[in-house]
This record gives structure tokens, C-alpha cells and sequence, in this order.
């Protein structure tokens, strides 16, 4: 009897502030039109409040997610946080959530892993439920972007918006959950997509604040074309190795950074509009949020035993696609 994880319970939030299109239009040069045809993006949201950062957002998806599962937060034994906008550098964001939520006995921490956050997380939690061990893992995709965006820099602040996804994992012996993973990274990518400044290389001085080194830099053409081929790589790899063709796909969840690049994967694996999970008008690209807040949105959707390719592509580089047996169906 072989243990599988599968998601069992999904959850979400988003701050309340709409950043809109023609907001920014007053901010930097740049016009709604062009926004919305180049990226897909009409709004995004951001979390706004003196004090307030990745946690608060994590601990409001985890919130829902308890309450919806009537679980309580005792018997959480593990929360695992993909994120690039932790709290702070340490303690971890998942230290800080255990504290606020009350998980008096959950462990956990957060996992690097730019826009594959989720994806890279979820494959870590998946390991634990499949020891046998763990019975149940939250794993978090949550991004305060606005913290790191300049907003003067029109070809990046326009796609990025501030949001969190949670997911419960749990055993399964039925052949539902998580059933394959490609994940990949190449650290020559780093020079396209960085964050120069506030690690060790480069500690916070005077002059790094300056030369805005504690910003998003992105080379955002280059990015995008291995973006394209990335996703589209791993996704069709995944699909012929499990012997699914395209009408065996009930779904494909792909991270939200550009619609123009979620076409190009969703073309590669023949795969129709009506069969992609989108959510980049509304939240931009929320970085390890963006594929479990489509789950979330699109939840009452799907059936159980529903085929899904969760795909991604980000910073680091960084990439993948997980194949998963939808778990349950939503009442
Ligand atoms: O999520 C993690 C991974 N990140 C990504 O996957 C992002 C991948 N990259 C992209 O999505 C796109 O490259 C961007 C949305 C970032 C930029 O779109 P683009 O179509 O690649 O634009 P570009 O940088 O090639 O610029 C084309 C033109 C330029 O003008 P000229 O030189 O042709 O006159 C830019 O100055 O568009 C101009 N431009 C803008 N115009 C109005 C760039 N940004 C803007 C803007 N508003 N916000």
C-alpha cells in the first residue's frame, strides 16, 4: 500500500488594496493598454499597513484553510513556506506563521525558490507525507512583492502584485495526490533575475540602498523567452512520461507571470483555454502564490481523479511541472 500526499484542502487570500491599471498609469510611464496586451494583468493587489508582511498574509490562507478542514492548529505537524519575501532574512517566515497561528507542534521553514516556490515547496512536503511519518503538512506559496519592486521601473513593477495560497496535504493510499515532479534550476540564470542586495554579498549599506540593489532587477525579454521554453519543456516532458495526452489533462495550472507565456505552454501541450486555470487579471503575478491561489479559485471546479500539470517558471532560473491526481470533489 503505497502512501501518496494529496492535497486535501485549499485556501487563500489576497490583500484588500487594488493596485489598478490606470493607478499606475499616474505612477510611472506607462498606459493600461499596453499592460494589459503584453502581460494579461488589469490589476494586482497590495498589502498595505505599517508593520504588516509575508506572515500576515500566509497566516490569513492558513486561517480559512483550518477552519474549512475543521482542523486545529495542534495538529498541524509541518508548514512549509515558499517564498522570496520572507519576514525577515531569519527566523523563517514558517516560524513566525507557527507562533501566530498557534502550531504548538509544527516544525518547518521556508523554501528559496523564486517563482517556483510553490512547486518546489509542495514536492518537500510531499516527501514527509510519503515517509508515513507526517500526517499532515500545510504547504504556503506567499509573496509580499511590493516590498521588493520599484515601482520607477515600468517593465517589471507593472506585472508583480502581493498575495498568499495554502494547501493541506495528507496521506493517500488510493492512488490520488501528487504523482510525478520535474524540478529544475540553473544558477547561470541569476544575472537575469536577482535581487542584488541584503545577503551576504551584498549587506544593506547606504549605497546599496541607493543604487536600488534591495529591488527586483529583470532582464525581462530574456527571462521570457527561457520562461516559454522552460515551462513548455517540462510540462510536455511530464505528460509523455505518464502516458497523458492532451485529453487526459483536465486542467493546467500555471504560474502567472505573463498570459503570453501560459499560451506558449498551454499550445505546447495541445492543450484548449477552457482547460487553463488564469488568474493574472485580477492578482498580477503573486510569485509562490500565483498556482495555489488558482487552485483556490478554481476549486469548486474540480473532480476527483482530475489529471493536473501544475507548471512554473522563475527566477534562479528555476523550474518544473507536477503532475497530480485531483484528490476530492468540492461539495
Ligand atoms: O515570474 C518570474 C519570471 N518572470 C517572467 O516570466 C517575466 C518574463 N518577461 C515578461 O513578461 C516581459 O518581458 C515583460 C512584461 C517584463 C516586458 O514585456 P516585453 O514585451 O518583453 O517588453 P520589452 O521589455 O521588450 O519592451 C518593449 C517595449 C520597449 O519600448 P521600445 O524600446 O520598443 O520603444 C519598452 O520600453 O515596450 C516598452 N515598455 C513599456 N511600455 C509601456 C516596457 N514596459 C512598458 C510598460 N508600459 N510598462
Amino acid at each position: 500500500m503505497k502512501i501518496q500526499a494529496a492535497i486535501t484542502g485549499v485556501y487563500g487570500y489576497v490583500p484588500e488594496f487594488v493596485l489598478s491599471n490606470k493607478v499606475l498609469e499616474t505612477m510611472v510611464d506607462t498606459n493600461s493598454e499596453w499592460i494589459e496586451t503584453r502581460t494579461g494583468v488589469k490589476e494586482r493587489r497590495i498589502l498595505k499597513g505599517k508593520g504588516l508582511g509575508n506572515s500576515d498574509m500566509a497566516v490569513e490562507a492558513i486561517k480559512g484553510l483550518l477552519k474549512k478542514k475543521n482542523i486545529s492548529p495542534e495538529e498541524i505537524d509541518m508548514i512549509i513556506v515558499g517564498t522570496v519575501t520572507p519576514d525577515h532574512i531569519f527566523p523563517s517566515t514558517s516560524n513566525i506563521i507557527c507562533d501566530k497561528i498557534g502550531a504548538k507542534n509544527a516544525w518547518g521553514y521556508d523554501v528559496s525558490a523564486a517563482c517556483s516556490g510553490f512547486l518546489f515547496s509542495l514536492i518537500t512536503g510531499t516527501q514527509f507525507i510519503e515517509t508515513g511519518k507526517y500526517k499532515k503538512v500545510i504547504v504556503v506559496g506567499s509573496d509580499k512583492m511590493s516590498a521588493i519592486v520599484d515601482y520607477n521601473d515600468r517593465s517589471t513593477c507593472v506585472i508583480f502584485g502581493d498575495g498568499a495560497g495554502a494547501v493541506l496535504l495528507e496521506p493517500n493510499t488510493e492512488g490520488f495526490g501528487i504523482q510525478d515532479s520535474i524540478l529544475r534550476v540553473d544558477g547561470a540564470g541569476k544575472k537575469f533575475l536577482y535581487q542584488q542586495g541584503g545577503g551576504s554579498v551584498q549587506p544593506p549599506t547606504m549605497r546599496s540602498v541607493a543604487n536600488l540593489d534591495h529591488f527586483i532587477h529583470q532582464d525581462g525579454q530574456t527571462v521570457f523567452k527561457f520562461a516559454v521554453k522552460g515551462m513548455a519543456d517540462v510540462s510536455e516532458e511530464i505528460m509523455k512520461r505518464n502516458n497523458l495526452k492532451s485529453e487526459d489533462v483536465a486542467w493546467l495550472v500555471p504560474h502567472q507571470a505573463n498570459k503570453r507565456i501560459i499560451d506558449a505552454t498551454a499550445k505546447r501541450m495541445g492543450v484548449g483555454s477552457e482547460k487553463v486555470m488564469l488568474n493574472i487579471q485580477r492578482y498580477g503575478n503573486t510569485t509562490s502564490g500565483t498556482i495555489p491561489l488558482c487552485l483556490w479559485d478554481y476549486e469548486k471546479q474540480l473532480k476527483k481523479g482530475d489529471n493536473i500539470i501544475l507548471s512554473a517558471f522563475g527566477g534562479g532560473f528555476t523550474w518544473g511541472a507536477i503532475y497530480v491526481k485531483w484528490a476530492y470533489d468540492t461539495k
